[in-house]
C-alpha cells in the first residue's frame, strides 16, 4: 500500500493506494471556508491549518482503507509546486514517517500528478486504463496552466505554460470582479450557461502561436467590460470569459498533439471540471483524431489519490528515497520545465 500525503495549496489530503493504482480511500478536506472571506488563499492561515488537519487527515485515510500503519510500503508526498510553507508541512509529516518507519519516500510533482489522475483506478474502473505513452497533458488549476509531454511515469517535458496568471485563476479573479464567491471558476460555470458567449469579444492571448499562454490581459479586458455594463451584462460576460479561456485552452492543447504528432491528450486539474471545456475538448479532439481523455471530476480538484498512484509507478521505476536520503528531501516552489520527473525525485 501507497500512503499518499498532500498539501501544496489549500487542500489537506492523504490517500491509500495499491501499487496497481488501485485507489482504497481518498480523503481531502477544503478550507475554502477559511479563505473565502480573503478572497484567495492566504499562505500562512493555509500552511497554520495543514498543521491542524494532517494527522486527522491521514488517520481517517488509513482508516478507511482498512490498513494499519504496517501495512503502508511507501510514503508518497508532493514536494513542488505550490506554496512553501503548505509543501513543507505534507513533506515534513511524510519525511518523519518514512524516517520513522524506515520506509522509502517517493518525492511527487504535482502538476504530474494531476495527469496521472486519469489511470487511478477504483468502482468506475480507470479512465486512461488502456492509454499508451507517449501522450500530451494538460494541466489547468488554480495554480497552474501547463503542457507536457509525457513520455513514461517518471518523465515528463513541458512544452508550454503560463506567462502570467492560471487559467483557474483568470476564472476566479473575474469571478471576484463580479462579486461571486470565492473559487468562483464553477460559479462562472453556471452562470454562463444562461449567458450569450458571442456578446463581448474578448481577447485570446497567444491564441496565434506557441504553446505558452496568456491571462492577465483577459482579465483586463473583463474588467473594463464589466465596469462598462455592470450587473445586467453578468451572465453574459461569464460566457464569453469561459469562452475566451476554452478556447485558448482547446487550441493549444490540439496544437500541442498536431506539432509533437502524438495523438493522445489528457486533460486534469481544477478547471477540466469546467462543462463547456469538456464539451468543447471532446467534440475538437474527434475533429483532430485524437483520443482525449478527461481526468474524472472526482479527480480533477486537489487530491493524495493521485500522489499515491504517481507514487506508485515511481516507486515501481526504482525512484525513491532511502536510509537518510529521506531527510534531504526539499520542496520546490513554481514549475520546473527543464527536469523530468525522476531528475525532479531525486
Ligand atoms: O486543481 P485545483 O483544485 O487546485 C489547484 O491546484 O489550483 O483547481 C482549483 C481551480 C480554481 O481556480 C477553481 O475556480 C477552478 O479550479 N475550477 C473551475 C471549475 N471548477 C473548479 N474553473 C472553471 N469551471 C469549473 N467548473
Ligand atoms: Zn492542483
Amino acid at each position: 500500500m501507497i500512503l499518499g500525503i498532500e498539501s501544496s495549496c489549500d487542500e489537506t489530503a492523504a490517500a491509500v493506494v495499491t501499487p496497481e493504482g488501485v485507489v482504497r480511500s481518498n480523503v481531502v478536506t477544503s478550507q475554502i471556508p477559511i479563505h473565502a472571506r480573503y478572497g484567495g488563499v492566504v499562505p500562512e492561515l493555509a500552511s497554520r491549518n495543514h498543521l491542524v488537519a494532517i494527522r486527522p487527515v491521514i488517520v481517517q485515510a488509513l482508516d478507511e482503507a482498512g490498513v494499519g500503519l504496517d501495512q503502508v510500503s511507501a510514503i508518497a508526498v508532493t514536494s513542488g509546486p505550490g506554496l512553501a510553507g503548505c509543501l513543507l508541512v505534507g513533506l515534513q509529516v511524510a519525511k518523519a514517517l518514512a524516517w520513522a518507519r524506515g520506509l522509502p519516500l517517493v518525492p511527487v510533482d504535482h502538476i504530474h500528478a494531476h495527469v496521472f489522475a486519469p489511470f487511478l483506478i477504483d468502482h468506475e474502473g480507470a479512465a486512461a486504463r488502456d492509454l499508451a505513452y507517449p501522450y500530451i497533458a494538460l494541466a489547468v488549476s488554480g495554480g497552474h496552466t501547463s503542457l507536457c509531454r509525457v513520455d513514461a511515469p517518471a518523465s515528463a517535458v513541458t512544452l508550454g505554460q503560463t506567462l502570467d496568471d492560471a487559467a483557474g485563476e483568470a476564472f476566479d479573479k473575474v469571478a471576484k470582479l463580479m462579486g461571486l464567491p470565492y473559487p468562483g471558476g464553477v460559479h462562472i460555470d453556471r452562470l454562463a450557461a444562461t449567458g450569450d458567449a458571442k456578446r463581448f469579444e474578448l481577447p485570446r492571448p497567444l491564441s496565434a502561436k506557441g504553446l505558452d499562454f496568456s491571462f492577465s490581459g483577459l482579465k483586463t479586458a473583463a474588467r473594463l467590460a464589466w465596469e462598462a455594463h455592470g450587473e445586467p451584462a453578468r451572465a453574459d460576460l461569464a460566457a464569453s470569459v469561459q469562452e475566451a479561456i476554452v478556447d485558448v485552452l482547446v487550441t493549444k492543447a490540439l496544437r500541442a498533439c498536431r506539432e509533437t504528432g502524438i495523438p493522445r491528450l489528457v486533460v486534469a486539474g481544477g478547471v477540466a471540471c469546467n462543462r463547456r471545456l469538456r464539451e468543447r475538448l471532446a467534440q475538437a479532439a474527434v475533429r483532430a483524431n485524437v483520443r482525449a481523455v478527461i481526468t474524472p471530476a472526482r479527480y480533477c480538484s486537489d487530491n493524495a489519490a493521485m500522489v499515491a498512484g504517481l507514487g506508485a509507478a515511481l516507486l515501481a521505476d526504482g525512484h525513491a528515497l532511502n536510509g537518510d536520503a529521506v531527510l534531504g528531501a526539499d520542496v520546490y516552489v513554481t514549475t520546473r520545465p527543464d527536469r523530468t520527473r525522476a531528475e525532479m525525485a531525486r
